[in-house]
């Protein structure tokens, strides 16, 4: 499975800091970030529990166009998990698309 589609909403990803997905996708543009640490240092988001760091890396992915397949993503860091909401509600804005 390929990555799914950048999104026009403005959704909170990282809930600890409470960054919003256009605030990460602006961050990583402008300083063409490509890791998850640069980004926590550039806007906070990731700073915590780090339950986000999978939409991080997917939005990073995206930004450099690559073609990650999502059970990469998930191998990588579901593990880090804390926070179940996040990402049920994210894959689900990508069902049916
Ligand atoms: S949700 Fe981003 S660090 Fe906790």
């Amino acid at each position: 499975m390929n990555l799914p589609p950048k999104t026009e909403t403005d959704e909170v990803i990282c809930q600890c800091y409470q960054v919003t997905e256009s605030t990460i996708r602006k961050a990583i543009a402008a300083e063409c970030l490509n890791d998850i640490d640069s980004v926590t240092k550039a806007c906070e988001a990731g700073g915590g529990c780090h339950s986000c760091h999978i939409l991080l890396q997917l939005f990073i992915d995206q930004y450099q166009e690559k073609t990650t397949a999502m059970e990469d993503l998930v191998h990588d860091h579901a593990q880090k998990v804390k926070k179940k909401g996040i990402l049920s509600r994210f894959f689900n804005k990508f069902q049916g698309e």
